[in-house]
């Protein structure tokens, strides 16, 4: 731990002073251009994908967790909460409790869900590795598979109904393969077919991102399951990637399996380097993620992107691989990464000015701060778009008078039990009650004529009204 702490502190260094931007109360994040390509699900959904992530429960408690993910992402994979470990740690008894939550989540955003994973070496339930006949285990497994696959069947869209049963071109050597035998792959997938029939059924697994020994022998499987009515319905790339390692032949691996008639899924994406992590290798995994969201997009099967965390505050990474980190898409403060950036615009989205960087290298101009230049008139538009616990906005200022604004604030009340978690092309403070949102450095012009667009992501307690005035550097403008 003290090691994990050291190395964030170290990045958090590196970037924290950049991100925290001083003054800010909230995060700056980089502005959405428009409601259809302003999040990396919408762009995704443009493009008839999913783009989604792996959610732990033990987070969607934190605001700026759960309203980033809520936000950006159109599906969820538990990162957990399915394991056998979890979901039947002593035979026959079932615990659903954190899978449910993160179900009904997903389910109430409209959220397409990932099951994982049914039958994987690892996070088994202890109980399992003390059975000691082929006849046992295959019980257990099916009984298992049932259990689980029953209780959410209907609301999972694709299965991981085995995970990492090769090992290089082979099979590993995992109790159910020494007890069971090969066929223990097949007769997961057929208990998983008759407990929910709805659910697509994938084979997931890591180091299969190119052509290469594994993901051969695993295509080979995929090809055997077709040709004998085995039901596989679609094969996981968990594309756990190093930094600028991306393989050239990534797209046509994804071809040769959609070729042999299954689904292919991006599940488990990251892409990790030696933290904290330098300017280069930040501009490379954008390059990396770019790469591997374009080939997704050109193979029609290619259905789903999944990234492996929502921020690199929780990343799987720095446990699992010391010295390494800066995986995903927000970094630690959930500031969008520059492989945000590249990802949005591979997907089709349009990531418009500010969009930096590790940081928004930009700060609020202070040419606002003490006598702000007189207002000839200003209308504001405030629209919103709310679900059950949250809201986004869109607000432009409008400048009717015939001198341009250097520099603006503008002040409003937002009603009560709504907090701003975020912002983008202002900054805003405090979070509620009466707050002013201020340019920033290179949104500080409103021309004559002109007007400036700015938005903000909130929490609210049930209470979805707007502000009802708002004054412009001191001026009350119409809205
Ligand atoms: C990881 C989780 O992210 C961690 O929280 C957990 O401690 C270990 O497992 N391949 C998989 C995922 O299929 O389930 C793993 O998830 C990462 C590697």
């Amino acid at each position: 731990m003290d090691n994990h702490r050291t190395r964030r502190a170290a990045l958090a260094a590196a970037i924290g002073t950049l991100t925290m931007a001083g003054v800010a109360a909230v995060i700056v994040a980089a502005p959405p251009s428009n409601a259809a390509t302003a999040t990396l699900g919408s762009a995704a959904a443009a493009k008839g994908r999913v783009f989604a992530a792996a959610v732990a429960n033990g987070h969607v408690g934190e605001a700026q967790y759960i309203n980033t993910f809520d936000t950006e992402f159109t599906g969820l994979t538990p990162e957990n909460e399915m394991k056998w470990d979890t979901t039947e740690p002593s035979r026959g008894t079932f615990n659903f409790a954190a899978a449910d939550n993160l179900v009904s989540h997903a389910q109430s955003h409209s959220m397409k869900i990932r099951g994982h994973t049914l039958v994987w070496h690892s996070q088994l339930a202890p109980w399992v590795n003390n059975i000691t006949s082929g006849t046992d285990l295959l019980a257990a497994m099916r009984a298992h598979i049932t259990g689980v696959a029953t209780h959410f069947a209907g609301k999972i869209q694709y299965w991981d109904v085995v995970n990492e049963a090769f090992d290089g071109g082979s099979r590993r050597q995992s109790i159910f393969q020494q007890l069971i035998g090969d066929s223990y792959i097949e007769e997961a997938f057929k208990a998983a077919r008759a407990a929910d029939p709805t659910a697509k059924l994938c084979y997931n697994d890591y180091s299969t991102d190119g052509v290469n020994a594994k993901s051969t022998a695993i295509l080979n499987m995929v090809k055997d399951f077709k040709a004998r009515g085995i039901p596989i319905d679609c094969v996981g790339f968990q594309s756990h990637l190093i930094v600028g390692q991306v393989p050239g032949d990534y797209q046509a691996n994804l071809q040769r399996f959609a070729d042999a008639g299954v689904d292919v899924n991006i599940t488990e994406l990251d892409v990790r380097m030696p933290t904290p992590a330098s300017q280069a290798n930040l501009q490379t995994q954008a390059d990396d993620y770019r790469k591997v969201v374009s080939a997704c997009l050109a193979v029609t099967r290619c259905t789903s992107i999944t990234v492996w965390g929502v921020t690199d505050k929780y990343s799987w990474v720095p446990n699992t691989f010391p010295g390494q980190g800066a995986a995903l898409l927000f970094d630690e403060n959930y500031a969008k990464k520059p492989a945000y950036n590249s990802t949005l615009t591979a997907l089709g989205g349009v990531v418009t000015s500010a969009s930096p960087s590790v940081s928004p290298s930009v700060s609020p101009s202070a040419s606002n701060s003490t006598s702000p230049p007189p207002v000839g008139g200003c209308a504001v538009t405030y629209d919103m778009n709310a679900w059950n616990t949250g809201f986004t906005t869109s607000v432009t200022v409008k400048n009717n008078g015939s001198t341009a604004i250097n520099g603006w604030t503008l002040a409003f009340t937002l009603p009560s039990g709504q907090a701003v978690t975020g912002a983008w092309n202002a900054t805003i403070a405090p979070s509620s009650g009466a707050v002013t949102a201020r340019n920033m450095s290179y949104n500080g012009t409103i021309a004559a004529g002109g007007s400036q667009n700015f938005g903000f992501q909130a929490t609210h307690n049930g209470n979805t009204a707007k502000p009802t005035a708002f004054t412009l550097n001191g001026s009350p403008c119409s809205s």
